[in-house]
């Protein structure tokens, strides 16, 4: 026997700014986590206790049988124009679902633990070096949620070379952007003295790390060099971590995805 149910399944990476529902097909092979909305009005019942818990799609879709007639259950891989889905199913017939959110064509989607991001590397404009101030400002603008850092070393690096390929993109529309100066990108942090203790803006981030070299005599804000791994800290209201040689040239920022 086979009967439809609508399963509304919420994104929990989405959860944290605003919720995105997907209806699919399919029916719960075991109702046990329902024992609370065992009401007549089930289904309104159902949706509000959905809206309510962050993991709600985690929670239910193991219970949901594979069935071939489902438009979504059977398929490993659900590309739509607003996510994707990638289902795993592991040997004892358990699928595992990852929702995976979409990111504009500026961004990429990271994964970070158990939650999903965009992120966007942005050159300053013209005159191209400016402070930690402009890039907040930059990345909280066109679709920014705000300044981010590398999650992880894996992370940084991918940062790290993207950057360098998306600065000689610059350089085919304005020349004039390319200099002989390093070229480093402002990251969400700022520090105490010495590069310690630095706390972040963006929760999908850990706050507390010490960055590998200070060059600030007062206030530290973090930045990447694309030459070099590891995070450094320079003056806020600087534009160039070192005088002549450098210059910081852009912003990691947090973008929202598409909605
Ligand atoms: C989802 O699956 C597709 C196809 O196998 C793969 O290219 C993609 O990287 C996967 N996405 C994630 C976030 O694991
Ligand atoms: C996500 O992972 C963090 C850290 O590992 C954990 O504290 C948190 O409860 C997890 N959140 C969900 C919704 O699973
Ligand atoms: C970062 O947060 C910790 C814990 O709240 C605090 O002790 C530290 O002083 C903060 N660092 C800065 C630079 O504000
Ligand atoms: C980025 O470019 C700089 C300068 O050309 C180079 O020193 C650095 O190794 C490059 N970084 C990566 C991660 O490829």
């Amino acid at each position: 026997m086979f009967f439809l149910w609508l399963l509304f399944f919420f994104s929990f990476a989405l959860a944290e700014f605003h919720s995105k529902m997907i209806i699919t097909w399919g029916q719960p092979a075991n109702y046990n986590s329902y024992d609370n909305i065992n009401t007549d009005n089930f289904w309104t019942d159902c949706l509000k206790q959905c809206l309510e818990e962050v993991d709600c799609v985690r929670t239910n879709t193991e219970f949901c049988p594979i069935g071939d007639d489902a438009p979504l259950f059977g398929e490993d891989n659900v590309i739509e124009p607003y996510y994707s889905i990638n289902v795993t199913i592991s040997q004892d017939g358990i699928s595992f679902w990852q929702f995976n959110i979409k990111c504009g064509d500026d961004s990429w989607l990271a994964i970070r633990g158990n939650q999903s991001v965009c992120i966007s590397l942005r050159p300053f404009p013209s005159p191209y070096c400016m402070n930690y101030e402009a890039a907040r400002n930059m990345c909280s603008v066109n679709n920014g949620i705000g300044l981010t850092n590398s999650y992880s070393d894996i992370e940084e690096l991918d940062i790290r070379i993207r950057w360098n390929n998306s600065l000689q993109e610059v350089a085919i529309n304005d020349p004039n952007a390319l200099f002989s100066k390093t070229k480093d990108l402002w990251a969400d942090g700022i520090c105490s003295s010495g590069g310690k203790n630095c706390n972040v803006t963006d929760d999908t981030l850990q706050s507390d790390f010490n960055v590998i070299n200070d060059y600030a005599i007062n206030n530290r804000c973090v930045f990447i060099a694309p030459s070099a791994p590891g995070k450094r800290s320079a003056e806020c209201s600087g534009t160039s971590a070192y005088r002549d040689t450098s210059c910081l040239r852009g912003a990691v920022c947090r973008t929202f995805p598409i909605q």
